[in-house]
């Protein structure tokens, strides 16, 4: 139900916030949602602008009350005029009125006297005492006035200094009215249903990925400790969180350009305490990746401008940094389980091809790593730094989107071979970024996703499922969610179907309304945090499990699947092949050679001798040396992906 905030209710809502001590204007008219507690809302039209004060002593702001005849909500405003950058502007100090860990909403009207893009930001100093700064959300105004529509956001314990503020593109006078500040609604995820990571226990690990900002709700960390046995950070082990580029150049200006300096910043820091208090296995991501690296990671002295490094420097610098990210891990959290990393994410393009070389800033395709070395001879370096420097067991992925467009496939099987004959890598992330759309216009389809998966299990590879979502068409609501149950409940048929070469599910997030696809409401629980239809779906038919409390103490899963051990060929054991020569490749005896052969020859390989018969075995000896081992289940894949067009080819 909706109900429209008049007067009265703003003055009882004043009244609980006096009594909390809090300030209130009790002269304002919003819109509040069943749940909704306005926290601290004003028209301006009693004048008192006193609850905002300008963004620190270098800011030359002055806040004033003001009138304008056309404003939203009585003539009362607040003025801010004498602004000299466009970050100036009013604040509120979040912490003044606001608890830790619960969801508010925040809304407001601005109106600059021409084009500006007006926007409502947020910001706070981490546990390291760095400050940062995030756009809640805009609107630009040009001589109108215009709202920024209701943004939601939170904050944890360890954030201080948490200001919300108006800024905008230019330093021109803003005009502020009807802000609104208000808690939402509180919901706690469900506890009478099965957690994931129970239900999937004997197969995988599910997990999330999860921002330090999106982690700050409590009801949040609940539906993680209740469903997932694996986080992802989301941004804060990227390459642009961990350089530090004040001690990179530091580095530089010593005479050692190939050293770098990296630090765990206070983003970080707030996840990982998470996962080590909770017991939380963590896939570190990532490494080496074109995007999100800083573009003067790349230059000399490690600065922007700079001319482009030469290889032999990149390779110091690629070396001294995955060394640099696993020691401070190390150092500061030895006993949080970093199970997997992914060392290279998204090199190859969907034909196949490696990225064009430059800064990413200038264009999204471009990498600075194919820029310094010329293609992608960077990434068995990577994986050799990582296998070097990684903590014990730690298993090392390829990470990429598109994973099942055939070029890609094709690209991505060449290098993992190549890889793994030099033991290097032990998986291949499926990050599985899918679109259901309206259900059979979904994109892959759920075969084209299986044909993927055929083909990276077939490697004798582990595979990781790494980001996983599943879009619907864009502020559909619930409209397609059947469709999106039907598409994830098949998906997960087949990843279930997979796994003795699975070993962890990661969703790309929590809750649709904190998903970078948000509109396209992609995961698993709504908003409300609420379990959606593709929640019951794919836990439709598995075995009964006792749910768990979320926040409680959360029940150790059982041993999972463990990853094949990828150091090893699938069979030590050649085995003599009979005289019958048939359609070479055809292991199952169907007439084609697919994806199917080579699964049937794995499993053969791995002992099950009931899976070829005599005559695929004969077919099996493609490379013609009269045993049948794991470089004709090599041979028979490259074919499948047309990596070979004849098995007279070397391999
Ligand atoms: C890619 C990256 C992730 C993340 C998503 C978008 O898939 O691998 O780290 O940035 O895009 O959120």
């Amino acid at each position: 139900m909706k109900h429209t905030f008049r007067r009265t209710v703003a003055v009882l809502a004043a009244m609980a916030c006096a009594s909390l001590g809090l300030p209130v204007a009790a002269n304002a008219e919003f819109t509040l949602q069943d749940g909704e507690t306005l926290i601290y809302g004003t028209d301006f039209e009693d004048g008192d602008v006193s609850a905002f004060s300008k963004r620190g002593d270098t800011d030359t702001s002055v806040i004033s009350a003001g009138t304008d005849e056309t404003a939203p909500d009585g003539a009362g405003v607040m003025l801010v005029t004498d602004r000299s950058s466009s970050w100036n502007g009013p604040q509120i100090a979040v912490e003044d009125y606001c608890d830790p860990g619960v969801k508010y909403a925040v809304s407001v009207w601005v109106k600059a006297p021409w084009y500006n893009t007006c926007t409502l930001s947020m910001q706070y100093t981490d546990a390291e005492g760095t400050d940062h700064y995030s756009n809640l959300g805009s609107a630009v105004s040009q001589g109108d006035w215009v709202q920024i529509p209701e943004v939601q956001f939170s904050y944890s314990e360890d954030m201080k200094n948490v200001y919300i503020y108006v800024e905008s593109s230019d330093t021109t006078d803003l005009y502020v009215d009807s802000f609104c500040l208000k808690a939402a609604k509180v919901y706690e995820p469900e506890d009478d249903i099965p957690g994931l990571k129970d239900v999937y226990a004997d197969y995988f690990k599910i997990g999330g990925a999860v921002t330090a900002a999106e982690l700050a709700p409590n009801a949040t960390k609940q539906l993680i400790l209740k469903h997932y046995n694996s986080i992802t950070l989301g941004n804060e082990l990227k390459p642009e969180n961990m350089l530090d580029q004040a001690g990179c150049q530091a580095n530089a200006a010593a005479g050692n350009p190939g050293e770098v300096a990296v630090s765990l910043n206070g983003q970080a820091r707030t996840i990982l305490n998470f996962c080590r208090d909770n017991d939380i296995p963590v896939r570190g991501h990532v490494l080496v990746w074109h995007s999100q690296t800083p573009g003067w990671f790349f230059k000399d002295d490690y600065t922007k401008e700079g001319e482009w490094v030469d290889k032999e420097t990149m390779l110091a610098r690629m070396e001294s940094y995955i060394k640099g990210v696993m020691e401070v891990l190390a150092e500061e959290y030895s006993d949080v389980d970093f199970y997997a990393w992914d060392v290279v994410n998204e090199a190859w393009l969907d034909d196949g091809s490696y990225r064009t070389g430059g800064m990413y800033d200038d264009n999204a395709n471009a990498s600075g790593w194919v820029q310094v070395f010329g293609d992608n001879s960077f990434i068995p370096y990577a994986f050799e730094y990582a296998r070097k420097y990684a903590p014990e067991g730690c298993k090392l992925y390829y990470n990429d989107y598109n994973e099942y467009s055939d070029g890609k496939m094709k690209a991505i099987v060449q290098m993992a071979t190549e890889l793994k004959e030099k033991g290097l890598i032990d998986g291949i992330g499926m990050q599985s970024h899918l679109d259901v759309r309206t259900g059979p216009d979904a994109y892959p389809s759920v075969n084209a996703y299986i044909k993927a998966l055929d083909t990276y299990t077939a490697l004798g590879l582990d595979v990781q499922i790494t980001e996983l979502d599943a879009t619907v068409p864009e502020n559909s609501g619930d409209q397609y969610f059947e469709q999106q149950a039907q598409y994830y409940s098949d998906l997960m048929d087949a990843i279930v179907a997979h796994k003795d070469s699975i070993s962890a599910v990661v969703f790309w997030g929590t809750t649709d309304d904190t998903s970078w696809r948000s509109t396209k409401s992609p995961l698993l629980f709504n908003g409300d945090y609420t379990a959606k239809p593709a929640y019951y779906a794919i836990i439709d038919g598995l075995a009964e499990v006792v749910p768990t409390e979320p926040g409680g103490e959360t029940t150790e899963a059982p041993e999972t699947t463990e990853a094949p051990d990828t150091t090893d060929e699938p069979t030590d054991e050649p085995t003599e092949t009979t005289p019958l020569a048939g359609k070479l490749g055809d292991t199952n005896v169907d007439g084609d050679i697919t994806i199917l052969d080579v699964i049937q020859l794995n499993k053969y390989l791995l002992g099950d001798t009931s899976a070829v018969g005599d005559e695929g075995l004969a077919n099996a000896n493609v490379d013609g040396n009269g045993t049948i081992d794991a470089t004709d289940s090599l041979w028979i894949l490259k074919y499948c992906v047309q990596l070979i067009s004849d098995f007279s080819e070397q391999g």
